[in-house]
């Protein structure tokens, strides 16, 4: 291997993703010391011992070949802005954070998806880093999923359902293309997440753009008809004055004085609230069936895909 190669060697050992640890012990003056480190790992079960290197370079490596005591501290997915804290050289690590001594002195932090207190057993000469191998004399387990350090990102753990295929969509029906197509995908979860939503309009016999332009009003107050349909328009569902009339013979909606707008009524009000319930609660229903993490990769994916896919729409729910 070439020398030069650095960068390459470092984006290969990157595709190797890993947990993050902060791993804490004290220096000759019982100052707290930490780093960030994702190279530890476990070694054995019978004794139980872990590894971890750090390197040469490093501030804190006194204090930790001389300390005789570690505690690495394995963070959970919303432990990011700790791990950017320990990997931070010349700034006050420990400073406003809520510690306590543990096994030899070495700092125990409150928070960690998982915690291994650990004697010095062994050191090693590892190139530009030296390999520290710990006993662990006691440990714990923390809540919630652990951070992932993948390609120099930070990244959150995944649980694939068994058999799907990598990196890939779960098939809904074996062998289609077309069933895995991606707006297939969305338009089928999105008619499906709102059949309770649909059972409710039917039961009500209010049409989906009907629906729209309840919301509309209850979201944004009273609204021109002209309003109304600017910003329904690019749904296909913008309302037809015949949908305006429905809905004011239902006592839904009313004119303004003027005849300038339409607003709710008390009665379209209530209507919207119990709509809104009933997507509130399909909604969560259907969410309890997902970890948080997959939930909020979604929602982000989602918020990112929509600014992409926007052909310059207005905005549908904010204030004009
Ligand atoms: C996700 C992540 C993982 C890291 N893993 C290691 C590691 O395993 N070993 C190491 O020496 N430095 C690692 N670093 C860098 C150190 O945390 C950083 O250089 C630290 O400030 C060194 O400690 P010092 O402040 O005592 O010099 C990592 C940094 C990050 C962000």
């Amino acid at each position: 291997m070439n020398r030069t190669d650095t960068t390459a060697f470092r984006n290969a050992l990157g595709e190797f993703a890993t947990g993050v640890t902060v791993i804490t012990s004290i220096d000759g003056d019982e100052q707290p010391v930490g780093v960030t480190a994702s190279s530890f790992n476990s070694v054995s079960l019978d004794p139980p011992l872990v590894l971890w290197s750090l390197a040469k370079n490093a501030g804190s490596l006194a204090a930790f070949q001389t300390s005789g005591h570690f505690c690495v501290h394995v963070l959970a997915a919303d432990q990011e802005a700790l791990s950017q804290r320990f990997a931070t050289r010349g700034s006050d690590k420990f400073a406003g954070l809520e510690w306590q001594s543990g096994i030899g002195k070495a700092p125990l932090l409150p928070h960690f998806a998982a915690q291994f207190q650990c004697k010095t057993t062994y050191q090693y000469e590892g190139g530009d880093h030296v390999i520290f191998v710990g006993e662990v004399l006691d440990y714990q387990t923390g809540e919630g999923a652990p951070l992932v350090f993948h390609k120099g990102r930070y990244a959150t753990a995944k649980t694939k359902s068994p058999g799907e295929p990598a990196g890939d969509a779960v098939n809904i029906s074996e062998g289609s293309f077309s069933e895995n197509f991606f707006l297939y995908l969305l338009s089928r979860a999105h008619f499906q997440a709102s059949h309770d939503l649909n059972q409710e309009l039917k039961k009500q016999q209010i049409g989906l753009a009907e629906y729209l332009s309840l919301t509309l009003l209850g979201m944004s107050g009273a609204l021109a008809y002209q309003d109304l349909y600017a910003r329904l328009e690019h749904t296909g569902n913008a309302p037809s004055s015949a949908n305006m009339t429905t809905l004011q013979e239902q006592g839904l909606i009313t004119e303004t004085v003027d005849a300038a707008r339409f607003s709710l009524t008390v009665k379209g009000r209530d209507l919207y609230v119990r709509l809104l319930a009933v997507s509130k609660a399909a909604e969560q229903r259907l969410l309890d069936e997902f970890d948080d993490a997959e939930v909020a990769d979604v929602r982000n994916f989602l918020q990112r895909f929509i600014v992409a896919s926007d052909p310059g729409v207005p905005s549908l729910w904010g204030q004009q």
